[in-house]
């Protein structure tokens, strides 16, 4: 008897069902060729709308489904066990834009984005990197300048997921002065859609894994933003977007998860059908042990991911969960990811066999919404915060 801990209602197990049906019909056959070609497949964004995936978290009013966090969660997992690409699309966008606008917008702002994008018409990114702001996250330069009713935009966001796609993107600007500058606190977020004027697509990056999944920079040009997409205050953006990560980082966790599940499930299933020495491979102990540890890795993955969500909808401080679910679960699935290579030998080395593509998605789980140095930074902070 396998065991993952969760103890799932009825809703969660439909959802969970759903969530591999779809995966299993619409995305496995084509994995390896978009993996390959670095194919995004614009069909899934609606599809996975219509299904509910891209309103998890938002009310019945808005579209949505209105589930707790671990309910998505565990889609988000079951979605990533086969293609990571497609569950960072969903990640992104159900746990930074619309929840950004949920909590932080204007009712107008509300009506105006959110059942399209619950609906999938509307697909969501996240601007707040720049090529000189990465973990450094308020040092970015993009700057807001007020024009009457308007606000004027200049400057680049790098490592925009899905940013050629989107049509909403939350992005961080500075709205203090250059004579003024006033840190983590003089920075606004900026709802901007592609049909802006200055609004440009820069470089597609060509990247290691989650191939399937565009990365993007995006320029500013004086682009021209109504002061009626600025969200909340215009010196708290940089606040909104880090609590926002509190979300972002439960979804990156369940994506790791889902990874680290799926390289288990193969080496598993390669290391009974598998002979050297005349047995199967499973039968040693060298093997034995590696699938005990990947095992017991991504079952305290998920303990604590849950954990955290549960404690998030109670209403709890969760930033230092959040970061710790982000920090264990990437481990696990480079860890994961890693033995099941060395347990497939040769095999696990080419594209024949799925753990050479787990492998290159998992490594992007220890860097983007916040690299494990920042995530045991945090942890490490809120130790003694309360000193
Ligand atoms: N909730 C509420 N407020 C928070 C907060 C949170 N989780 N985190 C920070 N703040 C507040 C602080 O209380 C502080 O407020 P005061 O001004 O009142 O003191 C303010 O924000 C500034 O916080 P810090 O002093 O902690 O700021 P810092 O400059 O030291 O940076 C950091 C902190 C943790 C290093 C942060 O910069 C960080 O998380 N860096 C990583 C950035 C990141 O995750 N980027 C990912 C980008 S998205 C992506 O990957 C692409 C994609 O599409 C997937």
């Amino acid at each position: 008897m396998k065991s993952d801990l969760l103890n799932l209602s009825e809703e969660q197990r439909g959802i969970r069902d759903l969530a591999r049906e779809f995966a299993m019909q619409e995305i496995a056959p084509f994995i390896s060729e978009w993996d390959e070609s670095a194919h995004f497949e614009p069909s899934l964004v609606k599809k996975m709308g219509d299904l509910g995936f891209l309103g998890m978290l938002l009310p019945e009013e808005f579209d949505g489904l209105g589930v707790d966090t671990s309910t998505y969660l565990i889609a988000l997992e079951e979605i990533a066990v086969v293609d990571a690409s497609a569950a960072v699309m969903m990640s992104v966008h159900n746990s930074l834009p619309t929840q950004m606008i949920l909590r932080f917008g204007s009712d107008e702002q509300k009506l105006r984005f959110l059942k399209p994008m619950a609906r999938g018409e509307l697909l969501g990114a996240f601007a707040l990197s720049e090529p000189e702001a990465g973990s450094d996250a308020a040092s970015l330069t993009t700057q807001a300048v007020r024009d009457g009713d308007d606000w004027i935009l200049n400057g680049t966001k790098s490592w925009v997921t899905s940013g050629n796609h989107a049509g909403v993107i939350l992005a961080m600007a500075r709205t203090d002065t250059p004579s003024e500058r006033k840190g983590a606190r003089g920075i606004g977020t900026f709802i901007v859609t592609p049909d802006m004027p200055g609004f440009h697509v820069g470089k597609k990056e060509d990247k290691l894994g989650l191939r399937s999944s565009p990365t993007v920079q995006l320029s500013f040009d004086n682009l021209r933003v109504p002061n009626a997409n600025l969200l909340g205050q215009p010196q708290m953006g940089f606040v909104y977007a880090m609590q926002s990560l509190e979300n972002g980082r439960l979804g990156i966790a369940a994506q790791a998860i889902g990874i680290a599940r799926a390289a288990l499930e193969a080496a598993t299933a390669y290391a009974a059908e598998r002979h050297q020495f005349d047995k199967p491979i499973r039968e040693f102990q060298a093997i034995q042990f590696k699938l005990a540890d990947m095992a017991t890795r991504v079952a305290a993955s998920r303990a604590l991911l849950h954990a955290a969500a549960h404690a998030k909808d109670r209403g709890e401080n969760v930033k230092q969960a959040t970061s710790m679910a982000k920090l264990f679960a990437s481990e696990t699935a480079m860890f994961c990811t890693n033995q099941a290579v060395q347990i497939f030998g040769g095999y696990g080395y080419v594209k024949d066999y799925p753990v050479e593509r787990l492998f290159r998605d998992a490594k992007v789980t220890e860097i983007y919404e916040g690299t494990s140095e920042i995530q045991r930074i945090v942890i490490a902070r809120e130790q003694y915060s309360h000193e």
